[in-house]
């Protein structure tokens, strides 16, 4: 079964609240956390703090996505929080630093991801593949919700579930940017496990609940 993720991103920031609420009654069976930090991408989101008060107001999986420039440095301001899944980016550290990133994320209890922007080809993450939990391919440019899905994500989708398989691994998939009811059903169709989803689940005309169950 596919696992929504809606991306809180997109939510109403003045009414979340509301908006976690809304989630709680959705089949979403997790929630999205952006973290910028306007040197990776060129905007700025949210920090620790927030995702605190929404961990104690839901009891979904928490998938936090850093997109910043020091993961090794960043993960720690998140120490004590309600993180399920850790994902950072390849593209911000130099290869030396990978693994470390890795274990330290370990050592706070936390499943992994590992990320990669449309220019990184899934082939760079060879050695670190048999590390983590989860890979996250991106289908925009990081930075921003709202944007058009990339379908050269696909390509990459398939042969990290052909790696996946060749090699016994099990990592999930998981896509990001641009997913609404017909390019997630093509993800899927790529063999996809976690449909990140931001704009298309908080602007559904008949509300959040609807949004994620015509993911599905
Ligand atoms: C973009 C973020 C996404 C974003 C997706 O950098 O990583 O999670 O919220 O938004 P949509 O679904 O609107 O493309
Ligand atoms: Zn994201």
């Amino acid at each position: 079964m596919t696992i929504i993720a809606p991306s809180v991103l997109s939510a109403d920031f003045y009414d979340l609240k509301t908006q976690i609420e809304e989630l709680n009654k959705s089949e979403a069976k997790w929630i999205h956390y952006d973290v910028m930090d306007g040197h990776f991408v060129p905007n700025l989101s949210f920090g620790p703090d927030i995702l605190k008060q929404i961990g104690k107001h839901t009891d979904r999986v928490l998938d936090v996505h850093i997109m910043v420039s020091n993961p090794l440095k960043v993960v720690d301001y998140f120490s004590g929080c309600p993180v399920d899944y850790m994902t950072f980016h390849k593209e911000a550290v130099d290869d030396n630093v990978l693994i470390p990133t890795i274990e330290k994320c370990r050592l706070k209890g936390w499943k992994v991801g590992i990320s990669i922007k449309p220019g990184t080809r899934p082939e760079s993450l060879i050695g670190v593949l048999e590390l983590v939990d989860m890979v996250l391919v991106m289908s925009v440019e990081p930075g921003f919700g709202g944007q058009s899905f990339m379908p050269s994500a696909l390509d990459k989708l398939d042969w990290l579930d052909n790696y996946r398989k060749q090699h016994k691994l099990n990592y999930l998939l998981e896509i990001d940017g641009g997913i609404n009811r017909e390019t997630g059903k093509l993800a899927v169709e790529h063999h996809c496990d976690v449909l990140v989803a931001g704009s298309y689940v908080f602007k559904y005309p008949e509300g959040i609940v609807e949004g994620v169950k015509s993911l599905l």
